[in-house]
């Protein structure tokens, strides 16, 4: 297949016409979000939305997000709409809030991986938007990556993981949150958060109160606990290079990235440190990236993947910084920790 490539700033009505068409026909196009690039296929057709399953090579129990272009779409892909669920898109609609809850009979099975439930969401994107609205559906739509590589934030990382494999590749320049969206489950009348995101917990409290955080989002599942989202079972992204995650006081922990660093590179590895503004007077000598700001976990969420996708095939070992648990820290630390099979020093 000839994947087709459209720019969104140069051709900003082509490339989302044409892909609405190829959706409803049942093709597959990726498309820019703020959060990460979407692989999308028409969200209410089980036969086009298997293929997104074949492209990436996903397990078919990984169920993916109905991607919507008006808040009033909602109502019909679910049973019925809580008012938590009204709450919170009132306040983060679009934006990076995925929300699950029972699915009406409308959501095909192979969108849900067979459960009664689905998650949808609206992106804060103008070309995924105009895509959607041009498609007339929903439309569901994974990370825009091979399964087990890092999600894509760039068209680059989109066409090196699926040319010739899509039918679209729409190249909204690079997404400026760069972690997948928040994913918060509305089951058992509360809100739980099953993934970190650009809507953080913080932001979530503001507008409803307290809310629960899955144990699964700082730590491995345990064998044989049940994932509340299948996604965690799997394990997200594991580079071919060894990332480690060091953690305590800023001097501590870059003592303890070195120490790790030189031994390590004694037997023979390579190794890179990801690196802060912060903290890059620590590593004098050795070899490092600035990859953001602690100050600034955002700067940090919206370089790690094509940071380390930059990486591949150069380094054996990634050292990368803890930050803490707050804000935009929480679903940096939930990224880092799965790329390290949740290794720390
Ligand atoms: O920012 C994002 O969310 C991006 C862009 C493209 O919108 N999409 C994305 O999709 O990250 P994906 O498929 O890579 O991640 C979806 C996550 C998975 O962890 C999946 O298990 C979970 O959402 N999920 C989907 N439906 C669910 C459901 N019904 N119940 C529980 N978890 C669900
Ligand atoms: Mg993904």
């Amino acid at each position: 297949m000839e994947t087709q490539y459209f720019n969104a700033v140069k051709q900003p009505e082509a490339g989302t016409k044409l892909g609405g068409g190829v959706i409803r026909s049942g093709g597959l196009v990726a498309f820019p979000t703020e959060t990460v690039y979407g692989l999308g296929a028409n969200g209410l057709d089980g036969e086009a939305v298997n293929k997104i399953f074949e492209a990436k090579g996903r397990p078919n129990d990984n169920p993916l997000i109905l991607h919507i272009a008006k808040k009033s779409d909602l109502k019909d892909l679910w049973k019925s709409v809580p008012e938590r669920a009204r709450l919170l898109m009132d306040e983060f609609w679009p934006g990076p809030l995925t929300m699950v809850y029972l699915k009406s009979s409308r959501v095909p099975e192979e969108v849900t991986g067979g459960l009664d439930t689905v998650a949808v969401r609206m992106p804060d994107n103008r070309t995924a938007l105009a895509l959607i609205r041009a498609a007339g559906v929903p439309i569901a739509a994974p990370s825009a990556n091979l399964s087990g590589k890092p999600s894509p934030t760039t068209a680059e990382h989109v066409k090196a993981d699926m040319n010739g494999k899509i039918d679209v590749i729409i190249d909204g320049g690079p997404c400026n949150i760069g972690v997948e969206s928040t994913v918060v489950s509305l089951m058992g009348g509360t809100v739980t958060i099953l993934r970190p995101g650009g809507i953080t917990r913080e932001m979530l409290e503001a507008v409803i109160g307290p809310v629960n955080l899955s144990p699964a989002v700082l730590a491995p599942l345990k064998q044989g606990e049940a994932a509340a989202s299948p996604g965690m079972k799997y394990k997200h992204y594991a580079p071919d290079a060894q990332v480690i995650v060091g953690t305590g006081s800023l001097p501590d922990m870059a003592a303890k990235l070195i120490a790790e660093y030189d031994r390590r590179e004694a037997e023979g590895l390579t190794c890179i440190i990801f690196a802060t503004e912060e903290t890059r007077c620590f590593y004098r000598g050795k070899r490092y990236v600035i990859i953001g700001e602690r100050k600034n976990p955002l700067t940090l969420c919206e370089s790690l993947f094509a940071q380390f996708r930059a990486q591949e095939g150069k380094a054996d070992v990634i050292l990368c910084e803890a930050l803490p648990e707050t804000d935009m820290g929480l679903a940096y630390m939930n990224r880092l920790l799965r790329s390290a099979g949740f290794k720390t020093i």
